[in-house]
């Protein structure tokens, strides 16, 4: 039966570098902080020096493996310096996770950059891929003996979309036609970054599994307004943010297995020329984020994604609840969307709950709180949520 999972099923959480460490100083988003006057991200959870305290959590929840990002602006602080305590950070890092047994699934962007390279241009051009590239290749053959599963990048789409249409992320531009030189060198640097690792573990001779995380959205044509021209705007949203870039990775070989961030559904109505979410209630709650839960689109986007015949790994699930019990409701009924695609024939390999820790939510500041720990900013301490023993006595038996 599927409802049961195979020991081998990656049952974890998420986090990123940027988002838990703290003191990024050198990182993009650190100095848009100071320059945009936002609530700063300053220590965060304090991860960077908590890490083995926070893994060891992880570990008595029954998780068997953790998905976490290397912070690009740390490692590489300028131009032309590296930062070898850094790259011994990361390494140690690791030596943590398979200490407890967790199974490393490790992100080499998670949205942030280091200022030096948004200073050089960034993404908009072609010239700066190697930098990125550089960086990739020092820390894959750095840990290649110890992780098996990488992401290149985290959510491209979210990524271009804030940071290059609607502005609201670094480096706040908005121009369509600027966001799709970032998309033409983001999938450059994938493709090539993907050849560059396969060739790291040929020459050690390890398995490696290389993808990306993608955001999935459910998005649905609103039911008021001009109807063709909603379902006009929805589609063009499913073809490029959602399914686009898999389609262009598939067609050069270069996905082993999909990373899947999914948390919500998206009713859109049309504005030139992306559309616009609306806001009309469509029976479905809201959660703190206002946005549309419904586990029902989790399945529809699993089985959308059967179509390419590869591995899913969720790689981000979650929400930001006021009210405690929300949690619980999620994560069981995601979970059985999960299990229904599977008895549907969608390979599933693992669930990543979004996220381990409470951490700081970009724009948004610390007040959203995803974690299965919830932290205590005022004094780093962690306490496990009550819906974090239901996730842990799932991972543990297997099933829901
Ligand atoms: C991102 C995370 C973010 C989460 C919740 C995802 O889009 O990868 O960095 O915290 O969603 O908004």
């Amino acid at each position: 039966m599927q409802n049961y999972f195979s020991p081998s099923f990656l049952w974890g959480a998420s986090i990123s570098s940027y988002q838990c460490e703290g003191d990024n100083y050198n990182c993009d988003w650190f100095f848009w902080e100071k320059t945009k006057e936002l609530n700063p991200c300053g220590k965060a959870c304090n991860h960077y020096n908590l890490f083995d305290e926070d893994f060891k959590l992880a570990k008595t929840l029954n998780l068997n493996s953790l998905r976490l990002s290397i912070e690009w602006p740390r490692i590489k602080p300028t131009f032309d310096s590296l930062d070898q305590q850094a790259i011994g950070h990361y390494d140690q890092v690791i030596n943590s996770l398979l200490k407890y047994d967790l199974k490393p699934i490790v992100t080499l962007h998670h949205f942030t950059n280091p200022i030096w390279f948004i200073e050089r241009g960034g993404w908009l051009s072609s010239k700066n891929i190697d930098a990125f590239l550089e960086y990739l290749r020092l820390i894959v053959s750095q840990l290649c003996n110890k992780v098996e599963y990488w992401l290149i990048f985290n959510e491209p789409l979210v990524y271009l979309y804030n940071g290059y249409i609607s502005g609201l992320w670094p480096p706040g531009i908005k121009s369509l036609n600027q966001a799709l030189k970032v998309y033409k060198n983001i999938i450059r640097a994938y493709l090539i970054g993907y050849q560059e690792i396969k060739s790291i573990y040929k020459d050690i001779g390890k398995p490696v599994k290389i993808s990306l995380a993608q955001h999935f959205r459910d998005f649905k044509p609103c039911d008021q307004g001009i109807k063709s021209l909603n379902s006009l705007i929805v589609n063009f949203r499913n073809k490029y943010f959602n399914y686009d870039i898999v389609e262009k990775l598939l067609k050069n070989h270069s996905l082993d297995f999909l990373g899947v961030n999914y948390y919500c559904r998206e009713y859109v109505s049309y504005k030139w020329p992306l559309g616009i979410e609306c806001q009309h209630n469509h029976e479905h709650r809201r959660n703190q984020l206002n946005w549309t839960i419904d586990a029902d689109s989790f399945y529809d986007i699993l089985l959308r994604l059967k179509q390419y015949n590869i591995p899913l790994l969720i790689t981000e699930n979650g929400t930001s609840e006021v009210v405690e019990k929300l949690y619980e409701d999620y994560l069981l009924s995601h979970l059985k969307s999960v299990v229904k695609a599977r008895e549907a024939g969608v390979q599933v390999i693992g669930y990543q709950w979004w996220s381990l820790l409470d951490n700081f939510e970009w724009d948004k500041g610390f007040t959203p709180r995803f974690g299965l720990i919830e932290v205590d900013y005022s004094n780093f301490k962690r306490t496990l949520r009550p819906f974090a023993y239901t996730y842990s006595k799932i991972c543990k038996e297997g099933r829901i």
